[in-house]
């Protein structure tokens, strides 16, 4: 008798009758659909014009000059690559309390910043913004002679450097230190200039001090020179204050949201974007977890195109609308249409 037999699944609960071919799949997944808008790409960009400095904690990612830079990222922009994330390194212009080489003419961002908008007018350019990579001490705020922050002082600077990359052309800024109320200055200050409606403020901010950053601080030559950063980054226990950090954040004007690392902090992507679903909501999937990835797949663990893409899916569909990732050079490759007229 075929009723008594398992035969009989309740209707609602077959599954295999919505993942039976591919197009049916798809329309289970369409919320975690990937094409080129959904990537921005993190540069270092170094003094020397024409350098390209392999980074050996990062396998496959370099420093460039900006003359490098240029011949690297042409075939990305015909590939459809929209978005960038500039990060100044230094290693001849003196670092000093005041991180004065964060906006002077001799920055590397500021003098690219121009240049890239010719060559790339269709390309959205935002600008890390922050101390650590050019101040003495590797912090990323001005501090007190005790070697606490002074966060007045550092949000007076911050927002000044901001300030200098928006004057300079960059689309986007986005501030990294964490320091209370940065955006608010920030705002302020582009308000007062008149670029308010020409710039956007990309909030880092759910960032915890993390352990997945090493690789960067090399990459970035930006480590602290004594200390860590656990006064001003959030703390990986706690969901509360990343929630209170997002709340700040959009009460204080930002346009565009992100949570940072992302591997060990989906809960938090999930939660911020939940509560704030009409923000463009940004992950960046940071140089460890790059690496880890990276090396991983090296190591035979699993295929790295087939392993990086179910990652970056299962970002998406917790509520990713960007992802700043080191690998968008092979994400490009792996989005081109497979077969062209
Ligand atoms: C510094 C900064 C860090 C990263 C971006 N900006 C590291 C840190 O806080 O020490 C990390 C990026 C990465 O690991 O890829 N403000
Ligand atoms: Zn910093």
């Amino acid at each position: 008798m075929i009723e008594k037999t398992c035969y009989n699944v309740e209707k609602r609960h077959i599954l295999h009758s919505s993942i039976f071919n591919q197009t049916l799949r798809d329309w289970q997944g369409l919320q975690s659909e990937l094409t080129t808008k959904n990537f921005m790409y993190p540069i270092f960009l170094v003094e020397d014009e024409n350098a390209v400095q392999p980074i050996d904690s990062m396998p496959g990612i370099s420093r460039f000059g900006i003359n490098k830079l240029k011949n690297h990222l042409w075939p990305l922009v015909q590939k459809g690559l929209q978005a960038i994330l500039l990060f100044g390194v230094i290693d001849n212009l003196p670092k000093d309390d005041y991180a004065t080489n964060a906006d002077s003419l001799q920055n590397p961002v500021i003098k690219a910043l121009p240049q890239l908008k010719t060559w790339f007018p269709n390309l959205t350019i935002a600008c890390d913004v922050c101390l650590c990579p050019y101040s003495s001490h590797g912090h990323c705020g001005i501090l007190f002679p005790d070697g606490t922050l002074n966060n007045e002082a550092s949000l007076e600077r911050i927002s000044d450097v901001a300030l200098s990359y928006a004057q300079a052309g960059a689309h986007i800024v986005a501030p990294s230190d964490m320091m209370d109320g940065r955006i608010a200055a920030i705002k302020q200050k582009l308000i007062h200039h008149k670029l308010a409606n020409k710039v956007a403020v990309l909030s880092y901010t759910a960032k915890f001090a993390s352990n997945f950053y090493g690789p960067f601080r090399d990459a970035a030559k930006s480590k602290p020179a004594f200390g860590d950063r656990r006064c001003y980054q959030l703390p990986p226990t706690s969901a509360n204050l990343a929630i209170r950090a997002a709340e700040r954040d959009v009460s204080e004007g930002a346009d565009l949201l992100m949570v940072k690392p992302v591997m060990a902090y989906m809960d938090i992507l999930k939660t911020i974007k939940d509560k704030f679903p009409h923000y463009p909501m940004f992950v960046y999937q940071v140089s460890g977890e790059y690496a880890m990835i990276y090396k991983a797949s090296q190591a035979g663990t699993f295929d790295l195109e087939a392993g990086l893409m179910e990652i970056l899916r299962s970002l998406r569909r917790a509520g990713a609308d960007v992802i700043i990732t080191y690998f968008t050079p092979l994400i490009l490759d792996l989005l081109q249409p497979k077969h062209k007229l």
